[in-house]
């Protein structure tokens, strides 16, 4: 199958590494806003010399799977040591017209929207990177679009692909852990990202915690009722000259009267830690606990240096990996969606709903948000 690529960014070049891996992506095209930045990551990719394939109309999602031949991509730039071909084009709209059967969009947020909106019209289903839009307007357009069209949108919630969580979810729903009182969920981060990837990012509620806030739903498999949020800055002035914060924190009450409770920052020095908890009545299991998780047990036992997860990209590269094979399955008809825009716009709701109690110091009902 050919494979579009709008961003290639931090997790666009991620994606696209990813992407040239799998047996039935053919060809990679990849686009961005900035053209340069595309051909850059494409000739990266396609290191080896492109072979000339015999020309062929555009694959099909049923032709998955199998290796026929793909349309000669004009400029391709090489073959990725996977097989596929990879080219780069030199505007963003050269992908709906590029012969595609599936578009990854990796673009800055305040783009998904609008490259979603327009997959969904050329007919292509669509793996967008979290969150869909950048507000609860572009969001629940989406949902709508979506099915109206009855195309798949699938969420990059990779959390959801992550080993750790799926066992806990698994063990939640077996009895083992009986009644939950309380959840914990963090997401934090190294070093902040560049200044200017936050003002476009929806702040710190919509682009990290909203992770936190899906899988909450996803595991325990409860809706959320009223949260009440908070947020600092204590680090450098980019955030709060964006509006943004730095650190968040939340305290949601689910409709089981379940207690969880959520913390982001972009400030955590001694690594990566995306850790979840879940403390039952009858047992607890952490998710994200291993010798990499960064943190210190007091008092230290041995001079063991650690080697902590360097950022999300490390930490869920497996879970990366999982969900893009996912989505190759959903095109080729394969499987349902794994993360279908539904959940995006509930947990776009809860994020919203977190950055109303930050703002205005108050309760928030989940109902309240809600369209
Ligand atoms: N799931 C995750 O764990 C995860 C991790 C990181 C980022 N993300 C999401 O991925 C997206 C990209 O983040 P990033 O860190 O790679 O950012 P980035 O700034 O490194 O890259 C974004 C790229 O998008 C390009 N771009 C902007 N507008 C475009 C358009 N209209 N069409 C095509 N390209 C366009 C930019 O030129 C840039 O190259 C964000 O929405 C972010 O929330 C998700």
């Amino acid at each position: 199958m050919r494979i579009g690529l709008a961003g290639a960014g931090r997790i666009g070049a991620r994606h696209a590494a990813a992407l040239c891996e799998l047996p039935e992506v053919e060809a990679l095209v990849v686009a961005d806003a900035d053209a340069a930045r595309a051909r850059a990551l494409a000739a990266r990719l396609g290191g080896a010399p492109a072979e000339r394939r015999a020309p062929g109309g555009p694959s099909s999602p049923e032709g998955a799977g199998s290796r026929r031949p793909a349309q000669t991509p004009t400029g391709s730039l090489g073959r990725a040591p996977g097989g596929a071909d990879v080219r780069a084009v030199g505007e963003v709209g050269e992908l709906f017209s590029a012969g595609l059967d599936g578009l990854v969009v990796a673009a800055a947020t305040d783009a998904h929207a609008d490259l979603v909106e327009r997959a969904l019209a050329a007919g292509l289903p669509v793996f967008c990177e979290k969150p869909l839009a950048s507000d609860l307007d572009g969001t629940f357009q989406i949902v709508a679009s979506a099915k109206k069209a009855g195309i798949p949108v699938q969420v990059g919630f990779q959390r959801r692909f992550d080993a750790g969580n799926a066992a806990a979810r698994e063990a939640l729903a077996s009895g083992r852990l009986g009644w939950l009182h309380t959840v914990r969920s963090c997401s934090f981060d190294p070093a902040p990202p560049p200044a200017e990837y936050v003002p476009t990012s929806g702040g710190l509620f919509r682009d990290c915690v909203i992770h936190d806030l899906d899988l909450i739903r996803f595991v325990t498999g409860r809706d959320v009722v009223r949260v009440m949020a908070s947020g600092a800055n204590r680090g450098e002035d980019f955030f709060r000259d964006s509006g943004d914060v730095d650190t968040g924190s939340a305290l949601l009450v689910l409709d089981d009267g379940t207690l969880a409770q959520v913390s982001a920052t972009r400030y955590n020095a001694a690594g990566y830690d995306a850790r979840l908890e879940l403390f039952g009545s009858k047992d607890s299991i952490v998710a994200g606990l291993d010798e990499r998780t960064p943190v210190t047990a007091l008092p230290e036992h041995d001079e063991e240096h650690r080697d902590p997860y360097a950022g999300f990209l490390e930490r869920f590269s497996a879970a990366y990996d999982a969900e893009l094979r996912a989505f190759v399955d959903v095109v080729a008809g394969r499987r349902a969606n794994p993360c279908p825009p539904e959940d995006a716009l509930e947990a776009f709701y809860l994020a919203e709903a977190c950055e109303l109690s930050m703002r205005e110091g108050r309760i928030v009902g989940a109902e309240e948000v809600r369209r």
